[in-house]
Protein backbone atom coordinates (compact mmCIF):
# COMPACT_ATOMS: atom_id res chain seq x y z
CA UNK A 1 0.00 0.00 0.00
CA UNK A 2 1.63 3.48 -1.03
CA UNK A 3 0.91 6.38 0.73
CA UNK A 4 -0.21 9.28 -1.41
CA UNK A 5 -0.12 13.20 -0.75
CA UNK A 6 -2.84 14.97 -2.92
CA UNK A 7 -1.90 18.84 -2.63
CA UNK A 8 -5.49 20.45 -4.09
CA UNK A 9 -6.89 16.49 -3.40
CA UNK A 10 -9.96 18.22 -1.50
CA UNK A 11 -11.75 18.98 -4.92
CA UNK A 12 -11.66 19.12 -8.92
CA UNK A 13 -9.21 16.61 -10.77
CA UNK A 14 -7.01 15.91 -7.56
CA UNK A 15 -10.23 14.97 -5.59
CA UNK A 16 -11.18 12.32 -8.63
CA UNK A 17 -7.47 11.19 -8.67
CA UNK A 18 -7.70 10.19 -4.74
CA UNK A 19 -11.15 8.64 -5.55
CA UNK A 20 -9.23 6.37 -7.91
CA UNK A 21 -5.90 5.48 -5.98
CA UNK A 22 -7.99 4.66 -3.02
CA UNK A 23 -9.83 2.18 -5.58
CA UNK A 24 -6.73 0.88 -6.26
CA UNK A 25 -6.10 0.28 -2.42
CA UNK A 26 -3.48 3.06 -1.50
CA UNK A 27 -3.76 5.73 1.61
CA UNK A 28 -4.13 9.23 0.68
CA UNK A 29 -3.43 12.30 2.55
CA UNK A 30 -4.90 15.50 0.80
CA UNK A 31 -4.46 18.83 1.41
CA UNK A 32 -6.42 21.96 0.49
CA UNK A 33 -7.62 25.09 1.93
CA UNK A 34 -11.14 24.54 2.46
CA UNK A 35 -12.05 21.88 5.55
CA UNK A 36 -15.54 22.37 4.54
CA UNK A 37 -14.32 20.78 1.05
CA UNK A 38 -11.98 18.79 3.12
CA UNK A 39 -14.67 16.80 5.47
CA UNK A 40 -16.90 16.25 2.11
CA UNK A 41 -14.31 14.57 0.11
CA UNK A 42 -13.63 11.98 2.98
CA UNK A 43 -17.32 11.75 3.89
CA UNK A 44 -17.61 10.80 -0.01
CA UNK A 45 -15.43 8.14 0.32
CA UNK A 46 -17.41 5.36 1.82
CA UNK A 47 -15.18 2.81 3.45
CA UNK A 48 -12.13 3.79 1.67
CA UNK A 49 -12.43 7.04 4.16
CA UNK A 50 -10.39 4.82 6.75
CA UNK A 51 -7.75 4.77 4.82
CA UNK A 52 -7.95 8.64 3.99
CA UNK A 53 -7.24 12.09 5.65
CA UNK A 54 -7.39 15.83 5.43
CA UNK A 55 -4.70 18.62 6.24
CA UNK A 56 -6.37 22.29 5.80
CA UNK A 57 -3.46 24.03 4.71
CA UNK A 58 -2.87 27.86 3.08
CA UNK A 59 -0.42 27.03 0.43
CA UNK A 60 0.32 30.57 -1.31
CA UNK A 61 2.58 31.40 1.81
CA UNK A 62 5.68 30.31 2.80
CA UNK A 63 4.62 29.99 6.31
CA UNK A 64 1.69 27.87 4.96
CA UNK A 65 3.73 25.85 3.44
CA UNK A 66 6.30 25.11 6.43
CA UNK A 67 3.57 24.20 8.62
CA UNK A 68 1.89 21.90 6.02
CA UNK A 69 5.11 20.29 5.68
CA UNK A 70 5.37 19.58 9.50
CA UNK A 71 2.10 18.46 10.17
CA UNK A 72 2.65 15.84 7.10
CA UNK A 73 5.87 14.61 8.43
CA UNK A 74 4.37 14.43 12.08
CA UNK A 75 2.13 11.76 10.83
CA UNK A 76 4.01 10.19 8.04
CA UNK A 77 7.93 8.92 7.58
CA UNK A 78 7.53 7.88 4.13
CA UNK A 79 5.40 9.62 1.17
CA UNK A 80 5.42 7.28 -2.27
CA UNK A 81 3.89 9.86 -4.30
CA UNK A 82 3.30 13.96 -4.10
CA UNK A 83 0.90 15.13 -6.19
CA UNK A 84 0.45 18.86 -7.01
CA UNK A 85 -3.25 19.41 -8.47
CA UNK A 86 -3.37 23.17 -6.47
CA UNK A 87 -3.92 25.64 -8.42
CA UNK A 88 -5.64 29.26 -9.15
CA UNK A 89 -7.00 30.87 -12.17
CA UNK A 90 -6.84 34.65 -11.53
CA UNK A 91 -6.45 37.77 -13.97
CA UNK A 92 -6.44 40.36 -10.76
CA UNK A 93 -3.11 42.39 -9.46
CA UNK A 94 -2.79 41.04 -5.90
CA UNK A 95 0.14 40.09 -3.46
CA UNK A 96 0.28 37.14 -1.17
CA UNK A 97 1.54 37.74 2.81
CA UNK A 98 5.22 37.28 0.83
CA UNK A 99 4.61 39.73 -2.03
CA UNK A 100 4.38 36.98 -4.65
CA UNK A 101 1.27 36.95 -7.00
CA UNK A 102 -0.84 34.25 -5.77
CA UNK A 103 -0.70 32.74 -9.40
CA UNK A 104 3.32 32.12 -8.83
CA UNK A 105 3.09 30.93 -5.70
CA UNK A 106 0.60 28.44 -5.95
CA UNK A 107 0.60 27.53 -9.66
CA UNK A 108 4.23 27.09 -8.88
CA UNK A 109 6.56 27.56 -5.75
CA UNK A 110 4.32 26.15 -3.05
CA UNK A 111 4.68 22.80 -5.14
CA UNK A 112 8.41 23.68 -5.21
CA UNK A 113 9.03 24.27 -1.54
CA UNK A 114 6.85 21.73 0.06
CA UNK A 115 7.98 18.89 -2.16
CA UNK A 116 12.16 20.02 -1.12
CA UNK A 117 10.28 20.15 2.34
CA UNK A 118 8.61 16.65 2.23
CA UNK A 119 12.19 14.92 0.27
CA UNK A 120 12.89 13.36 3.71
CA UNK A 121 10.13 11.01 3.22
CA UNK A 122 9.97 10.69 -0.46
CA UNK A 123 13.40 9.39 -0.08
CA UNK A 124 12.30 6.38 2.47
CA UNK A 125 10.14 5.54 -0.46
CA UNK A 126 11.56 2.36 -2.94
CA UNK A 127 10.16 4.17 -5.94
CA UNK A 128 9.02 8.10 -5.08
CA UNK A 129 7.19 10.09 -7.85
CA UNK A 130 6.31 14.15 -7.74
CA UNK A 131 3.60 14.73 -9.91
CA UNK A 132 2.71 18.78 -11.47
CA UNK A 133 -0.03 19.30 -12.55
CA UNK A 134 -0.70 22.81 -15.19
CA UNK A 135 -2.22 23.75 -17.99
CA UNK A 136 -1.07 22.53 -21.66
CA UNK A 137 2.32 23.85 -21.55
CA UNK A 138 4.75 21.50 -23.69
CA UNK A 139 8.31 21.36 -22.78
CA UNK A 140 10.33 24.05 -24.49
CA UNK A 141 13.48 26.49 -23.70
CA UNK A 142 11.43 29.16 -26.38
CA UNK A 143 10.45 31.16 -22.78
CA UNK A 144 11.08 34.17 -21.33
CA UNK A 145 12.07 34.10 -17.49
CA UNK A 146 13.05 37.79 -17.08
CA UNK A 147 10.15 38.53 -15.18
CA UNK A 148 10.41 35.51 -13.19
CA UNK A 149 9.75 35.65 -9.60
CA UNK A 150 8.44 38.99 -9.39
CA UNK A 151 6.08 39.33 -12.46
CA UNK A 152 5.09 42.77 -11.61
CA UNK A 153 2.32 43.91 -12.95
CA UNK A 154 1.15 40.52 -13.54
CA UNK A 155 -0.82 39.67 -16.53
CA UNK A 156 -2.26 36.40 -17.13
CA UNK A 157 -1.80 36.32 -20.87
CA UNK A 158 1.78 36.61 -20.49
CA UNK A 159 3.13 35.10 -17.21
CA UNK A 160 1.33 31.83 -17.12
CA UNK A 161 3.32 30.33 -19.15
CA UNK A 162 6.65 30.68 -17.66
CA UNK A 163 5.33 30.60 -14.39
CA UNK A 164 3.79 26.65 -15.29
CA UNK A 165 7.23 25.88 -17.25
CA UNK A 166 8.90 26.21 -13.71
CA UNK A 167 6.82 23.28 -13.30
CA UNK A 168 8.67 21.12 -16.01
CA UNK A 169 11.91 22.55 -15.00
CA UNK A 170 11.78 21.81 -11.47
CA UNK A 171 10.86 18.35 -12.78
CA UNK A 172 14.20 18.22 -14.32
CA UNK A 173 16.10 18.92 -11.27
CA UNK A 174 14.57 16.61 -9.30
CA UNK A 175 15.30 13.54 -11.94
CA UNK A 176 18.94 15.15 -12.10
CA UNK A 177 19.45 15.73 -8.51
CA UNK A 178 17.24 12.38 -6.37
CA UNK A 179 18.20 8.97 -7.77
CA UNK A 180 15.10 7.16 -8.67
CA UNK A 181 12.76 9.97 -7.94
CA UNK A 182 10.43 10.20 -10.42
CA UNK A 183 9.41 13.85 -11.55
CA UNK A 184 6.85 14.64 -14.14
CA UNK A 185 3.71 16.92 -15.09
CA UNK A 186 0.76 16.62 -16.39
CA UNK A 187 -1.65 18.39 -18.52
CA UNK A 188 -5.29 18.87 -16.73
CA UNK A 189 -7.10 19.45 -20.25
CA UNK A 190 -10.08 21.63 -19.91
CA UNK A 191 -12.56 19.76 -16.91
CA UNK A 192 -15.32 21.07 -15.24
CA UNK A 193 -14.17 22.21 -11.91
CA UNK A 194 -13.98 25.18 -9.54
CA UNK A 195 -11.27 26.66 -10.65
CA UNK A 196 -12.73 29.07 -12.37
CA UNK A 197 -14.30 30.46 -9.83
CA UNK A 198 -12.49 33.41 -9.33
CA UNK A 199 -12.40 34.31 -13.17
CA UNK A 200 -14.15 37.50 -14.76
CA UNK A 201 -17.80 36.66 -15.53
CA UNK A 202 -17.61 36.43 -19.15
CA UNK A 203 -15.20 33.44 -18.84
CA UNK A 204 -17.71 31.83 -16.30
CA UNK A 205 -20.78 32.19 -19.00
CA UNK A 206 -18.59 31.39 -21.69
CA UNK A 207 -17.61 27.82 -20.33
CA UNK A 208 -20.92 27.47 -19.20
CA UNK A 209 -22.85 27.78 -22.63
CA UNK A 210 -19.32 25.97 -24.34
CA UNK A 211 -18.19 23.93 -21.49
CA UNK A 212 -20.46 20.65 -22.53
CA UNK A 213 -19.13 21.16 -26.00
CA UNK A 214 -15.18 21.03 -25.32
CA UNK A 215 -14.95 19.94 -21.76
CA UNK A 216 -13.04 16.77 -20.41
CA UNK A 217 -14.27 14.98 -17.98
CA UNK A 218 -12.49 14.85 -14.74
CA UNK A 219 -11.51 11.20 -15.40
CA UNK A 220 -10.15 11.75 -18.13
CA UNK A 221 -8.36 14.58 -16.52
CA UNK A 222 -7.41 12.46 -13.63
CA UNK A 223 -5.90 9.33 -15.37
CA UNK A 224 -2.75 10.28 -16.20
CA UNK A 225 -1.82 11.37 -12.79
CA UNK A 226 -3.15 8.05 -11.92
CA UNK A 227 -1.34 5.77 -13.90
CA UNK A 228 1.91 7.63 -13.56
CA UNK A 229 1.93 6.90 -9.93
CA UNK A 230 0.97 3.43 -10.54
CA UNK A 231 4.03 2.34 -13.05
CA UNK A 232 7.10 3.21 -12.71
CA UNK A 233 8.47 2.46 -16.17
CA UNK A 234 9.26 6.09 -17.02
CA UNK A 235 10.93 7.17 -14.02
CA UNK A 236 14.28 7.92 -15.70
CA UNK A 237 12.95 10.86 -17.45
CA UNK A 238 11.46 13.55 -16.16
CA UNK A 239 8.23 13.49 -18.05
CA UNK A 240 5.18 15.23 -19.56
CA UNK A 241 1.76 14.33 -20.13
CA UNK A 242 0.18 16.50 -23.08
CA UNK A 243 -2.47 14.74 -23.74
CA UNK A 244 -5.31 14.17 -21.18
CA UNK A 245 -6.67 10.42 -20.78
CA UNK A 246 -3.25 9.38 -23.02
CA UNK A 247 -0.88 7.93 -20.35
CA UNK A 248 1.45 6.43 -23.26
CA UNK A 249 1.43 9.53 -25.12
CA UNK A 250 4.17 11.35 -23.20
CA UNK A 251 7.48 13.51 -23.64
CA UNK A 252 10.91 13.77 -22.07
CA UNK A 253 11.26 17.26 -20.50
CA UNK A 254 14.88 18.01 -22.17
CA UNK A 255 15.61 21.58 -20.98
CA UNK A 256 18.22 24.09 -21.05
CA UNK A 257 19.93 23.12 -17.67
CA UNK A 258 21.51 26.87 -16.93
CA UNK A 259 18.00 28.11 -16.99
CA UNK A 260 17.36 25.02 -14.49
CA UNK A 261 19.66 26.27 -12.67
CA UNK A 262 18.71 29.68 -12.26
CA UNK A 263 15.11 28.43 -11.70
CA UNK A 264 15.93 26.34 -8.62
CA UNK A 265 18.81 28.85 -6.83
CA UNK A 266 15.88 32.16 -6.94
CA UNK A 267 13.04 29.31 -5.86
CA UNK A 268 15.96 28.33 -3.45
CA UNK A 269 16.16 32.21 -2.00
CA UNK A 270 12.50 32.82 -1.80
CA UNK A 271 11.89 29.97 0.36
CA UNK A 272 15.07 29.03 2.33
CA UNK A 273 14.15 24.79 1.16
N1 LIG B 1 -9.92 22.40 -14.81
C1 LIG B 1 -9.21 22.86 -15.84
O1 LIG B 1 -9.75 23.01 -16.96
C2 LIG B 1 -7.77 23.20 -15.70
C3 LIG B 1 -7.12 23.79 -16.79
C4 LIG B 1 -5.75 24.08 -16.67
C5 LIG B 1 -5.07 23.75 -15.51
N2 LIG B 1 -5.75 23.19 -14.46
C6 LIG B 1 -4.96 22.85 -13.25
O2 LIG B 1 -5.35 21.59 -12.76
C7 LIG B 1 -5.18 21.54 -11.33
C8 LIG B 1 -6.45 21.04 -10.69
O3 LIG B 1 -7.44 22.05 -10.80
P1 LIG B 1 -8.99 21.71 -10.82
O4 LIG B 1 -9.47 21.98 -12.18
O5 LIG B 1 -9.24 20.39 -10.22
O6 LIG B 1 -9.57 22.91 -9.93
P2 LIG B 1 -10.06 22.97 -8.40
O7 LIG B 1 -11.17 22.00 -8.22
O8 LIG B 1 -10.32 24.40 -8.13
O9 LIG B 1 -8.80 22.46 -7.60
C9 LIG B 1 -7.77 23.34 -7.19
C10 LIG B 1 -7.27 22.88 -5.85
O10 LIG B 1 -6.27 23.80 -5.40
C11 LIG B 1 -6.50 24.07 -4.02
N3 LIG B 1 -5.95 25.38 -3.67
C12 LIG B 1 -6.09 26.56 -4.32
N4 LIG B 1 -5.45 27.53 -3.64
C13 LIG B 1 -4.91 26.96 -2.54
C14 LIG B 1 -4.15 27.44 -1.45
N5 LIG B 1 -3.81 28.73 -1.33
N6 LIG B 1 -3.78 26.55 -0.51
C15 LIG B 1 -4.10 25.26 -0.58
N7 LIG B 1 -4.83 24.73 -1.59
C16 LIG B 1 -5.23 25.59 -2.56
C17 LIG B 1 -8.01 24.08 -3.89
O11 LIG B 1 -8.38 23.92 -2.53
P3 LIG B 1 -9.63 24.80 -1.95
O12 LIG B 1 -10.76 24.49 -2.87
O13 LIG B 1 -9.77 24.29 -0.56
O14 LIG B 1 -9.19 26.23 -2.05
C18 LIG B 1 -8.35 22.87 -4.76
O15 LIG B 1 -8.22 21.69 -4.02
C19 LIG B 1 -4.77 22.96 -10.91
O16 LIG B 1 -3.38 23.03 -10.80
C20 LIG B 1 -5.24 23.81 -12.09
O17 LIG B 1 -4.49 25.01 -12.20
C21 LIG B 1 -7.07 22.90 -14.53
Amino acid sequence: MKTILIAGGNSGIGLQAARELLDHGHRLVLLGRDPGKGEAALASFGAAADRASFLAADLSTHDGVREAARRVLDQHDRIDALVHTTGVFTFQESRTADGLHPFFAVNYLSRYHLTQLLLPALRQAERPVVLMMTAAIPPTDEMDFARFPEFSPFALSRDRKPIQLANHHYAAHLTRTEPGLGAGVVNAGSAKTDIMRIAPWYMRAAMKVLGPLVLDSVETSARNVVEAVRHDDWHSTPTYWGKPGRYEQRTPITLDTTTTQHLMDTSRKLTGA
